[in-house]
C-alpha cells in the first residue's frame, strides 16, 4: 500500500516537472503524437455521445435546407468548406484542421450534430453557436449538413446565386 503511494506520488511530482518545464511544444506547426490524437478524439467523441443522449430530433423536412445553408455559408464555410473547396485547400492554418463535412458526416447523429454546434468543442477552434442562435436555426443548419454531402460544386453555387438574389445580379440583399 505504502509503495503504491509512494508511486503515484513520483508520478504526479513527474507530471508537474514536465508540465513546468515547458518541454512540451503547443505549436500548432508540431502535429500531435498518435496517443495524443486518440485521447483527444475519443474524449470528444464520447463526451457528444453520452451529452446528445435525450435530445429530441424535429421533422427536418427540405424547407429548413435553405435557411441552413445561409447560415452555413456565412458562419461554417469559412472554416469547414463547401463543395469542390476542401478546408485544407483553404490553409486556414488550424490545428486540428476543421472536418471536411462535404465529405459526409455520417458519423453524427442529428442530435449530435446539433449538440455539436449549439455547445462547440472545448480546446479545438469548433465555436459554440448556442449563446447566439435561437434552436430552430441550429436545427436548420442540421438540415442542410445532412443535404452538403450530395451538392455538387454547381448545386452550391446555385443556392449562393439564389441567396444573393437573382442570378447575376450583385445586390446585397440578404435579409435576417
Ligand atoms: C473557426 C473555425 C470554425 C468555425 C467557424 C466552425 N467550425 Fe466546426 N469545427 C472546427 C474545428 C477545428 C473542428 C474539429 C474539432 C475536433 O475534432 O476536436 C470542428 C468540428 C465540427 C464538427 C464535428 C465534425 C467531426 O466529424 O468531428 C461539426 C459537425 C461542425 N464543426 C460543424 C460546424 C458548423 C455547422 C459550423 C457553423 C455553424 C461550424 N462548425 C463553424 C472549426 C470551426
Amino acid at each position: 500500500m505504502k509503495n503504491i503511494l509512494t508511486l503515484i506520488i513520483l508520478i504526479l511530482i513527474g507530471l508537474l516537472i514536465f508540465i513546468y518545464s515547458g518541454i512540451y511544444n503547443i505549436a500548432a506547426t508540431k502535429p500531435h503524437t498518435k496517443l495524443v490524437l486518440w485521447i483527444m478524439h475519443t474524449t470528444m467523441e464520447r463526451s457528444v455521445k453520452t451529452h446528445a443522449k435525450g435530445i429530441n430530433t424535429p421533422t427536418l423536412d427540405e424547407s429548413l435546407v435553405k435557411t441552413g445553408f445561409d447560415h452555413y455559408s456565412e458562419m461554417c464555410e469559412g472554416c469547414h468548406g463547401k463543395p469542390g473547396l476542401s478546408p485544407s485547400e483553404m490553409k486556414t492554418g488550424f490545428y486540428h484542421e476543421p472536418p471536411d463535412l462535404s465529405k459526409g458526416i455520417d458519423e453524427w447523429s442529428p442530435a449530435e450534430l446539433f449538440w455539436i454546434i449549439k455547445n462547440g468543442i472545448k480546446m479545438s477552434a469548433m465555436p459554440a453557436f448556442g449563446p447566439t442562435h435561437k434552436d430552430e436555426e441550429l436545427w436548420a443548419i442540421v438540415a442542410f449538413l445532412r443535404r452538403l454531402p450530395d451538392l455538387s460544386p454547381d448545386e452550391y453555387k446555385e443556392m449562393e446565386k439564389a441567396a444573393q438574389g437573382k442570378p447575376g445580379e450583385h445586390g446585397q440583399s440578404h435579409e435576417h
